[in-house]
């Protein structure tokens, strides 16, 4: 048998068998067995020294065209036996897309966020800066800054966590101030700031008690602040947050940073004053601390007290929530139970 039809034959094998294969692995071993080193049309070629000079090229030239239609053979049965494959994994795996898909929970911010941002948004529309400061504070602005030195009894008010000797968890948001006085520069304005965050007390937790709460503290230093200002501006805070009808009035108190000090109280929006169980019979709910700031705060911060004064407050969203709502454990607002969250969903 001539060489040519050795490699006719192969060819015609060769195709038969590709036509049959029907797994990719198969035709691998098929390909390595016919293209292969060791394989027969190797083997030809290598031969090929043996033939005289007319014979080589045309044998060559054969040969080259029985490896091309093999190989092209083995490629397009690969893609055939590819395709198949997928098409039998899309029909196994088939996903029904009309089917409807599963509800994703979606959050909402915590109802202290909601009361303190909208609180912010108050003040923001009435000039004011919002001031963040530090949580871990020093003794320094926390009290001494404050006008409570080392020894001042006023310290017991707030049970403190002390850190070092100066260092300590604030116990109020109105270190802020101190800071925010000593760096202000009145030829640019007013100041007139909130300052809104967590604070944190040595309390035992129950429900109107907690470890750790939030405050938001206002002040505002100028010339010519008078209590007036005062009063007119935590009017507008208490009708923004309890109602419009609300009214308020203010009770002599004492803080150490501000003289006079006063307790606010707004009419209930429960009863409106007649007396109900919300305001415990008085018509009236406590709901902050304020006052004029105190000269030796104002002058510890390096500003002229004769020239420079103003009024600050200092109210907490948690008790503004918990009146708001009617939440009765402040306990509630850290727990981060869904079923409480939940109820206070907005569209943020
Ligand atoms: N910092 C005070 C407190 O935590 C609240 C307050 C602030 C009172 C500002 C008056 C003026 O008790």
């Amino acid at each position: 048998m001539s060489l040519k039809s050795d490699l006719e034959q192969l060819k015609e094998k060769g195709l038969a068998q590709i036509k049959t294969v029907d797994s990719t692995k198969v035709l691998n071993d098929i390909r390595v067995s016919l293209l292969g080193k060791k394989g027969p049309i190797t083997n030809v070629l290598r031969g090929m020294k043996d033939l005289s000079a007319e014979e080589r090229p045309q044998v060559g030239s054969f040969a080259n065209e029985v490896r091309d239609s093999l190989t092209a053979a083995i490629e397009t049965k690969k893609q055939e036996l590819q395709t198949q494959l997928l098409n039998e994994q899309l029909s196994a795996e088939t996903i029904d897309v009309t089917l409807p898909g599963r509800p994703v929970e979606i959050g909402t911010s915590h109802v202290l966020t909601q009361v303190q941002n909208d609180i912010e948004e108050l003040f923001i529309g009435m000039g004011y800066q919002v001031v963040d400061g530090p949580e871990v504070e020093e003794d320094h602005y926390n009290f001494e800054m404050m006008n409570m030195p080392k020894d001042h009894p006023a310290r017991d008010m707030q049970d403190t966590f002390y850190i070092t000797n100066e260092v300590l968890m604030r116990t109020h948001t109105s270190p802020v101030q101190a800071r925010t006085l000593e760096k202000h520069d009145f030829n640019q304005g007013p100041l007139k700031m909130i300052s809104p965050g967590r604070v944190y007390r040595r309390d035992t937790d129950d429900a109107t008690h907690s470890h750790q709460f939030h405050q938001i503290e206002g002040l505002v230093v100028d010339k010519h602040i008078t209590m007036a200002d005062l009063k007119g501006t935590l009017e507008v805070l208490a009708k923004h947050v309890f109602g419009a009808d609300r009214k308020i009035r203010l009770r002599p108190s004492y803080f150490p940073f501000t003289e006079p000090s006063v307790e606010v109280d707004v009419s209930c929006f429960k009863c409106g004053g007649k007396g109900c169980a919300v305001c415990k019979y008085t018509g009236w709910i406590e709901v902050l601390g304020a006052g004029m700031v105190h000269p030796n705060v104002i002058e510890n911060a390096g500003i002229d007290s004769k020239i420079y004064g103003g009024f600050a407050f200092g109210l907490g969203p948690d008790r503004f929530a918990m009146l708001k709502y009617g939440i009765d454990d402040i306990r509630e607002f850290y727990l981060n139970d869904i079923r409480f969250l939940h109820q206070f969903k907005v569209e943020d």
